[in-house]
C-alpha cells in the first residue's frame, strides 16, 4: 500500500512545486535520518544500479554495497581520475565519495551535503580514508573557486535542489577547463524534456546520456532482502520509508519498471582543452 506522503512528494518534485520549501523540507528529512539512523554499515542513501554486463571490480569488504557502489562506478567509469581534485555534491553518508577515493587515485576527494547532521555522519564513518574530506555546502552556491575542480560528481540529490539551473551554472563555474560534471538522477517522464534544459548551460558540452532505469530495478531487487530487514526494525513511519527506500511494492518500484519514472546518467565537459578524459557510453 502505497504511503499518501510519499506519493504527494513525487508528484510534487515532477510538478518542481514550493522550490524553496520542497529544499527546506529536505534538509530537515536528511537532517533526521541521519540524527536517528547511525548504522556503521549504513554509508548509502541512493537506490542503486547494477550493470547488465561484466561486474566492476570490488574487495570483498565492499560486496554488501555492491548495488549502491553501482551508480558511482559507472558515473566515474573512465574518467580521468588519477591525480584530480574530485568535489562530489550531496555526498549523504560518504559511501560514494569514499569508493572514489579508496578505488582510484585522485589527489583530492571533497563531498559537500546541505544537512549538517549527515556531514557530521559522513565524517565519522568515513574519517579512516586518507585524501577525503566532508564540508557542509549548497549545491546552488559552491563554497570552491572557480575553475578549482577537475571532476564534479552528483548521485541521485538533484531532486532536491531548488533551482537546477543555478546549480548547473555552480558546476561549470567551479570546474577546470576540460573537467568532467558526472550526474545521475531520476525524474518522471514528463519532467525529463525540463531536467535537460536545465542542466545544458553555457560552458558544458553534453557527451552522454544513458538510461540506467533497468540496472536500478536491478540493484532495487538485490537489496530488498537488506532494507526490509532494516525497516522491520523501524516503528515510526515504516509505510513512508519503505517508499523512500524503493522497496518492492513502493510507488517508486512501479513507475521505474513501467517507465513512468526514468533514472538518467549525465555527462558533460567543461569548454576547453586542459585535461582530456574519455567517453565511451553512447548517447541514449
Ligand atoms: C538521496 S541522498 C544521496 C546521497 C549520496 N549521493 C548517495 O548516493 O548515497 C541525497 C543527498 O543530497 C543532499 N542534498 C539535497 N539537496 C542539497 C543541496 N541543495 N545541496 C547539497 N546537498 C543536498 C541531501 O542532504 C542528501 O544527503
Amino acid at each position: 500500500m502505497a504511503s499518501p506522503a510519499f506519493s504527494g512528494l513525487l508528484e510534487a518534485i515532477d510538478r518542481g512545486a514550493f522550490p524553496r520549501t520542497r529544499k527546506l523540507l529536505w534538509r530537515m528529512l536528511y537532517n533526521m535520518l541521519s540524527r536517528r539512523w547511525r548504522d556503521d554499515d549504513w554509508r548509502f542513501m541512493n537506490y542503486g544500479f547494477l550493470p547488465s554486463g561484466s561486474a566492476f571490480p570490488l574487495g570483498q569488504d565492499d560486496e554488501a554495497d555492491r548495488p549502491f557502489i553501482g551508480l558511482y562506478a559507472q558515473a566515474v567509469d573512465g574518467l580521468p581520475l588519477d591525480g584530480a581534485h574530485v568535489l562530489e555534491i550531496g555526498s549523504g553518508r560518504g559511501g560514494g565519495a569514499r569508493y572514489v577515493a579508496r578505488y582510484h587515485a585522485p589527489a583530492s576527494v571533497t563531498g559537500i551535503d546541505y544537512s549538517p547532521a549527515t556531514v557530521q555522519l559522513a565524517r565519522r564513518l568515513n574519517g579512516d580514508v586518507a585524501n577525503l574530506t566532508f564540508e557542509v555546502g549548497d549545491s546552488e552556491k559552491l563554497p570552491f573557486a572557480d575553475a578549482s575542480i577537475d571532476v564534479v560528481v552528483n548521485i541521485e540529490s538533484s531532486h532536491c535542489y531548488g533551482d537546477v539551473a543555478a546549480f548547473a551554472r555552480e558546476v561549470e563555474r567551479v570546474l577546470a577547463p576540460g573537467g568532467w560534471f558526472t550526474f545521475a538522477d531520476m525524474r518522471g517522464k514528463t519532467a525529463l524534456a525540463q531536467l535537460r534544459q536545465q542542466l545544458a548551460v553555457p560552458g558544458l558540452t553534453l557527451r552522454s546520456e544513458t538510461d540506467l532505469s533497468k540496472g536500478v530495478i536491478a540493484a532495487l531487487d538485490a537489496a530488498e532482502l537488506r532494507k526490509r530487514t532494516r525497516i522491520a526494525k523501524i516503528r515510526f513511519m515504516r509505510g513512508f520509508v519503505a517508499e523512500f527506500a524503493g522497496a518492492q511494492g513502493s510507488v517508486l518500484y512501479r513507475e521505474l519498471s513501467e517507465g513512468g519514472v526514468v533514472y538518467i546518467a549525465q555527462r558533460y565537459q567543461k569548454n576547453g582543452s586542459a585535461i582530456s578524459g574519455s567517453s565511451a557510453q553512447a548517447m541514449g
